[in-house]
């Protein structure tokens, strides 16, 4: 099956509206040739903004995180249908920094995950090991309870729907991307795992995130399993994230 290929910018808590007027801008009139399905995430106060911004163009508009619960007295919290509301169709959730950070263990996620699907959204969830649980030979067995954890969460036909986003912790923010062989060895266990549990993991979009640069992405598209990026750091510079739009689509079937 041919996987269309999706690259994801995760502007973390970066950027003000002068900032984001001027990427925008530089995105929608430089990347006019960009050929593939792209997504920015940025944080909640700026989903407005953005969103108008970016009507009619190329990109979707997605959020970094949500709440579990839909409504009600939870100060604080954003929900899937506000989110909805706001003109996002795709959420990252249980991203690393939300689980070391925010306590956000498998069982919040995919309770998370569960809520995204409710709502509409397309969720993005981020799995991925630590250095140490790598350097233990642990890193597939971390990976695959993250995975487990959602797919008994939504069942066979819900966790179809999903995107992962394999995220080595030790790769994010690092500038230490992992290897190419590294990376699509995990995907395929992530795939194969996905199948073990049912789920049509054919069709399933699984991402790479860490480090990724325009310079790393073609090598890391190549690979049979990677079918696009959740760009961090690089999502924040116009050229720098047209240049791994470029190599996605310069790939997209
Ligand atoms: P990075 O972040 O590209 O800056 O490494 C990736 C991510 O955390 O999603």
């Amino acid at each position: 099956m041919v996987r269309k290929k999706l690259v994801v910018g995760n502007w973390k808590m970066n950027g003000s509206r002068a900032q984001n007027d001027v990427l925008l801008s530089a995105l929608k009139e430089e990347g006019r040739d960009v050929a593939v399905e792209v997504v920015v995430c940025p944080p909640y106060p700026y989903l407005g903004q953005v969103g108008q911004a970016l009507e009619g163009a190329w990109i979707a508009l997605g959020a970094q995180n949500i709440s579990s619960f839909n409504a009600g007295a939870y100060t604080g919290e954003v929900s899937a249908s506000m989110l909805v509301d706001l003109g996002c169709a795709w959420v990252i959730v249980g991203h690393s920094e939300r689980r070391s950070l925010f306590g956000e263990a498998n069982e919040v996620v995919a309770v998370k995950v569960r809520a995204a699907l409710e709502a509409g959204l397309n969720p993005i969830v981020c799995v991925g090991e630590t250095l140490g649980q790598r350097e233990d030979g642990k890193a597939e067995a971390v990976v695959g309870e993250q995975i487990d954890s959602v797919v008994s969460a939504l069942g066979q036909d819900g966790a179809a729907k999903l995107t992962v986003a394999y995220e080595p912790v030790w790769a994010i923010g690092t500038g230490r991307v992992a290897l190419p062989e590294q990376a699509q060895a995990m995907h395929r266990f992530i795939r194969a795992r996905l199948d073990l549990a049912g789920v049509a993991a054919e069709g399933v979009r699984i991402l790479y995130g860490g480090s990724v640069t325009a310079e790393n992405a073609p090598l890391l598209f190549v690979q049979p399993d990677i079918d696009g990026a959740l760009v961090g750091g690089a999502s924040l510079v116009a050229p720098g994230f047209l240049g791994i739009c470029r190599a996605a689509s310069s790939m997209a079937a």
